[in-house]
């Protein structure tokens, strides 16, 4: 967006009555009629704009998109999202993330893209990534602590984004499968990928990416019985500026509550409770070997404890899951 046209609607938004035309020429060093050049592209792009004779605008309708225009005013956060990229298209936003973070920018740099070209999943898998439905995501962070430590980030954004997502959509209901994907009815609704460059002693930073399929209706036949959305599951469109907003404030306060701790037990509570593999039968594929066994929790380390037909406990620390029953494939809300 055009930065004038940006501080039109950075002021609109952050302004509940009447912004006289006068007072946005003073403010921007503009013409009238070039502010009303600038409202019309904001109403070509969506935004509801009233003009009224002797008041100026007001901003009677927000689009919804992830822009910082606003996801901004709805943030209470120290650092996440304070400094904001928009991308209309992205390669993937964590390739974007890594390069900034790599230029040194600072903890909390989000960078957030309308649509993908080369979204980029775990295992090496492409991440849908269509215009205008959904949120692709990804988070600068530098977090002081052993690079052992880093493995329990994913968790600490899965419960955060579930906390997130449950709060803004009424009547949702959705869990957290270990590692870091989050699941509706049985269907994938977000995944989140969290790359590093470290030295042995040594995290230089760490990049969270997130997709969340928001307002994706109908899912692409090819993906129908793997993913959801947002919008499937609760029958209503939703703000990805809101979600984005809501996902923001709460991971930053459960990213600097896990700084404070030792490890992950002060999360065990919430990653539990709505655990998707809890008491389940699961097949656990690693590179090189599979296991299965009976999931009977989590460890302060964010490792899966995997009871063996012998009864023996194993922690888990990577792999991908897999239901071992079909009957297992929905869980009750
Ligand atoms: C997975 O479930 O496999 C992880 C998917 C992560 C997708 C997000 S979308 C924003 C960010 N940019 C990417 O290229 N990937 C992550």
């Amino acid at each position: 967006m055009n930065p004038v046209t940006s501080s039109i609607l950075h002021r609109l938004v952050n302004q509940d009555s009447f912004v006289s035309g006068g007072e946005l020429c003073r403010e921007l060093g503009i013409t009238r009629s070039a502010v009303w050049k600038h409202v019309a592209h904001l109403r070509e792009a969506g935004y509801v704009i009233e003009a009224v004779s002797g008041r100026g605008y007001r901003l009677a309708g927000l689009t919804g998109a992830p822009v910082a225009e606003e996801v901004q005013p709805l943030l209470d956060t120290q650092s996440f999202g304070r400094s904001f990229v928009y991308l209309e298209t992205a390669d993937s936003t964590n390739l974007h993330a890594r390069s900034l973070a790599r230029a040194g920018s600072a903890e909390g740099t989000t960078v957030v893209a309308d649509s993908q070209t080369g979204g980029r999943g775990r295992m090496r898998r492409a991440w849908l990534s269509p215009p205008g439905v959904n949120l692709y995501c990804s988070i600068v962070l530098r977090p002081p602590v052993p690079t052992v430590r880093v493995p329990e980030i994913p968790l600490v954004a899965a419960a955060a984004i579930h906390e997130a997502l449950e709060a803004e959509c009424p009547g949702l209901r959705a869990f957290i499968k270990w590692p870091n994907d989050l699941l509706s009815g049985g269907r994938k609704l977000c995944g989140i990928l969290c790359e590093m460059e470290s030295e042995p002693d040594f995290t230089h930073f760490v990049v969270v990416g997130f997709g969340v399929n928001v307002n994706l209706d109908p899912v692409p036949d090819e993906l129908r019985d793997i993913a959801t959305s947002l919008c499937i599951e609760t029958g209503a469109a939703c703000s990805r500026a809101r979600i984005l907003a809501a996902v923001l404030n709460r991971f930053e306060r459960r990213y600097t509550e896990w700084l404070k701790s030792s490890d992950l037990g002060f999360l065990l509570p919430v990653l539990e409770r709505h655990a998707w593999l809890q008491g389940r039968q699961v097949r656990i594929e690693q590179f090189e070997r599979s296991m299965t066994g009976t999931v009977t929790g989590l460890s302060p380390q964010g490792h899966l404890l995997l009871k063996g037909e012998d009864g023996s406990i194993t922690a888990v620390n990577s792999g991908e899951a897999h239901l071992q029953s079909i009957n297992d494939q929905k869980r009750p809300a």
